[in-house]
């Protein structure tokens, strides 16, 4: 029996679906439609650390989680060698280092204040982890063990083996489930829709049936993550890593900040850009040209291989330019060398890296160097916060955490380690801020939801009907990843995103054209595809509008035509609106630095 039954089944196990109004006190009827009193969507950990916190604080309320894909197939698994926290002092760490480390590394474009809460929170959040079961590594003397991570003044990125995101993302559905957390599987978000400036609902499509229907709630929190797949072909994160949420915020009126920053973890493998962890690094791997060079001595000669990732991603790339790399084109690498490290230790201790190097490279990552380049991998930007003590949007009722939401705490370039935290500090503050606000207001009609909805469905129909060419879909994906790879890369300059920002209006064009050649709503993936595509074209106009705008280089954002930080015109961040005829809109605000004024960075 327990042989037959797939995690999938295990899974849909915890499910409920749309229909499943019989279930009393999860999902409700609300007028002619269903609703629950906090919908979160997506499932990765931010998404399940903020149902925890609700379910914790609020258990008469309903919470339901949203995801698009199977639970716990997330980005969060892709960030793996640890998690950023201050738990004792060693070293002399403390909440200021961890703080001014994360300013440093975001290049000041981070917002102090709120991060200084967030260095606060982060050993809490470690220890109730440990408490809910993930299994950190430990010290012969017990103790969560840590190791050093890129742009850390001090040891505190704490791990499980080299797969941190996975343990985390596993533990924290385990609580989800043994809380009785209710998951709607396979289900997309199409829109949000917004009445009179105030949240009415979001319209889903359950992936499996095809059904297209709105949803109420009370509170809503946006969870589903960042869009480094705008680098379609060369990125670390998962195929639904498409901006769902952020697209969905930016059409019903929320702002996108600082979209320009993405960042290049420098270290994927060469064919497709999988995540070959910095825990590589941390334990001695060697970044190699073709020269058999250390080249990291010319670019971070204190930190070498553990400087933070804007650089080394720079660093790699000049060498590839300046001719010491390997390969040409699309297949320019330099090597990963862990020849000199204990066999032993790297097998056990990093059994993931030596299985991603073997299914990509088909390389023995024991015996011989691996093939890297940079992999886009991270977004800094997404839905503008307007209390960062509770997630919340500027729009009452609508929250967001994790990679979704850019509360500024990552500026322009965010240090390994603290994506995870970042997961579990947000969510714990959107799910507080959700509950709060659940308790005291009532669902909303749910008219424009289910106009929207409509309005989605007549969709559907008029873009799988007729003859639809699915290659011209895919060649449209194929060709923004490579304009976006070539013009809003590692290097970027005013003519290529000038021209870039013309070619995205172009193929934003294009996209209105597409039709999906199967029109049958059972597991129609091809319109998942479609409906992601617009989501990533929004997306991409975003940050290269905002890339053309900011005329300096800070962290990610590298600019040849104006090498240089420029805190005069640019200690802002960047925000962009969608206007009414799908015009965007782009505006500055101020940074916080009330705790570090600007420097030098040096490492
Ligand atoms: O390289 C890594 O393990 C990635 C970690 C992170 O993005 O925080």
């Amino acid at each position: 029996m327990l042989d037959s039954l797939s995690r999938r089944a295990f899974l849909r196990a915890a499910t409920i679906t749309l229909a499943a109004l019989a279930l009393p006190g999860h999902v409700r009827a609300v007028g002619q439609a269903q609703g629950c009193d906090i919908l979160i969507i997506g499932s990765g950990a931010a998404g399940l650390r903020c149902a925890l916190e609700c379910l914790k604080l609020a258990p008469e309320l309903s919470t339901v989680v949203v995801s698009k894909g199977m639970v716990s197939r997330c980005a969060t698994c892709m960030a793996a060698g640890g998690m950023n926290a201050v738990l004792g002092s060693v070293d002399g760490d403390s909440f200021e280092r961890h703080l001014f480390d994360t300013v440093k590394g975001g290049d000041y474009l981070v917002d102090q204040t709120l991060t200084h809460a967030f260095c606060v929170e982060a050993p809490k959040q470690i220890r109730q982890l440990d408490y809910w079961g993930m299994p950190f590594a430990r010290t012969q003397d017990g103790f969560v063990k840590s190791r050093p991570f890129g742009g850390s003044s001090r040891l505190r990125t704490h791990y499980c083996k080299d797969k941190t995101g996975h343990y985390l993302s596993h533990a924290l559905l385990d609580m989800a489930l043994s809380e009785g957390v209710k998951l709607l599987m396979d289900h997309e978000l199409l829109d949000i829709a917004v009445e009179d400036g105030h949240l009415d609902g979001v319209v889903l499509r359950d992936v499996r049936t095809g059904e297209i229907a709105p949803l109420l709630c009370r509170c809503l929190v946006l969870a589903t993550g960042g869009y480094t797949r705008i680098f379609w072909n060369r990125t670390s994160t998962p195929f639904g890593a498409s901006g769902d949420g952020i697209a969905a915020a930016l059409r019903c009126g929320l702002t996108f900040c600082d979209s320009e920053m993405i960042q290049f973890h420098p270290t994927g493998v060469l064919h497709g850009g999988t995540l070959i962890s910095e825990a590589a690094r941390s334990a001695g791997a060697y970044l190699v040209n073709n020269k058999g060079e250390r080249f990291m001595q010319r670019y971070a000669p204190k930190r070498m291989e553990l400087g933070p990732r804007d650089i080394l991603a720079r660093a790699i790339e000049t060498e590839i330019a300046e001719g010491r790399g390997f390969g040409s084109g699309d297949e320019a690498y330099v090597l990963l060398d862990m020849r000199h490290l204990d066999r032993k230790k790297v097998a056990t201790g990093l059994p993931q890296i030596v299985h991603l190097a073997k299914l990509f490279e088909n390389t023995d990552i024991l015996r011989e160097p691996l093939k890297i380049r940079p992999t886009a991998h991270y977004s800094m930007g997404g839905i503008g916060v307007a209390r960062w003590q509770t997630m919340e949007t500027e729009m009452a009722g609508i929250f967001t955490c994790g990679e979704a939401s850019c509360v500024s705490l990552h500026g322009a370039n965010r240090l390994g380690g603290n994506s995870l935290t970042d997961t579990v500090v947000t969510g714990k503050w959107a799910g507080q801020g959700a509950c709060q606000r659940a308790k005291k207001v009532n669902f909303a009609s749910g008219k424009k939801a289910a106009a929207l909805a409509a309005a989605w469905r007549e969709r559907f129909q008029q873009v799988t009907a007729g003859q639809g060419n699915a290659s011209e879909m895919y060649a449209l994906r194929e060709n923004l990843g490579q304009q976006l790879w070539n013009n809003l890369g590692i290097f970027r300059d005013e003519e290529r995103l000038k021209q870039l920002n013309a070619v995205l209006g172009e193929l934003w064009e294009s996209y209105g054209q597409v039709r999906v050649p199967n029109a049958n709503p059972i597991y129609n993936t091809a319109f998942t595809d479609y409906v992601e595509l617009g989501n990533l074209l929004l997306l991409a106009r975003c940050a290269a509008l905002a890339a053309q705008g900011r005329k300096e280089s800070r962290g990610a954002h590298w600019r040849i035509d104006f090498p240089k930080r420029d805190d005069e015109k640019f200690l802002t961040h960047s925000v962009v609106r969608l206007g009414a005829g799908g015009d965007l809109d782009l505006s500055w605000k101020k940074v916080d630095v009330s705790l570090y004024p600007p420097k030098e960075r040096k490492y």
